[in-house]
């Protein structure tokens, strides 16, 4: 072979491999710009997940019977919705002496609700159902005098967890470990029947 040819044939092979890596550095700038614009989008956009998660519930409460409870859910958490009956209302008012912040005093709710039977409306409770302990859930007991809960036993909620007890109102017995009343959520109503968890009174 010629020595013209063998030099033909070595700028050709420089010529290929200049082409093939200035392919590769184009492809790899894009994907790294990809990955780095990445992270910046999704902190300026959250998903529609993360926007529902923290949105507000609206809850049916037309099908709540007296005397029962659901359990709706906002933001992750339990909350329990229960209808109460005019004797629930005064068992509220015969564990005043039995629990420890009877006038709400701690802030476990929104001013509207800092009232006997922490609600904007006394027949409906709206309470997340977190135990103020340790974070297990508590148990709708309701049955006066049960006999594991004791003869004053008004109806409640029950922890199993360490056996904290709450009233209907949701309100803390003294001498248990949970330190504080159930958290009352802010919440409003759209109508009679439409409860909105997730918005106060006062925004609504
Ligand atoms: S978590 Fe409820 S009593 Fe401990």
């Amino acid at each position: 072979m010629s020595d013209a040819v063998l030099r033909d044939l070595q700028q050709s092979a420089d010529t290929s491999r200049r082409k093939f890596l200035v392919g590769v550095t184009t492809t790899l700038g894009a994907v790294g710009a990809v990955g780095i614009a990445t992270p910046f989008v999704s902190s300026w956009n959250p998903s529609a997940k993360a926007k529902a998660a923290g949105a507000p519930v609206k809850v049916d409460i037309s099908k709540i019977l007296p005397g029962e409870q659901i359990r709706a859910e906002w933001r992750g958490k339990p909350v329990f919705v229960l209808r109460r009956t005019p004797e629930m209302l005064e068992a509220i008012k015969a564990t005043k002496g039995v629990v420890a912040d009877p006038n709400s005093e701690q802030p476990q709710q929104p001013a509207y609700a800092a009232n006997e039977a922490r609600a904007i409306n006394a027949e409906i409770a709206v309470l997340v159902g977190i135990c103020t302990h340790l974070g297990c859930s508590p148990q709708f007991r309701p049955e006066v005098g049960a006999p594991d809960l004791g003869d004053d036993w008004q109806g409640g909620y029950f922890c199993p967890c360490h056996g904290s007890k709450f009233d209907l109102a949701g309100r803390v017995y003294k001498a248990v470990p949970a330190p504080t009343n159930l958290l009352v959520p802010p919440h409003s109503y759209e109508s009679d029947n439409v409860l909105i968890i997730g918005v106060d009174e006062e925004t609504a």
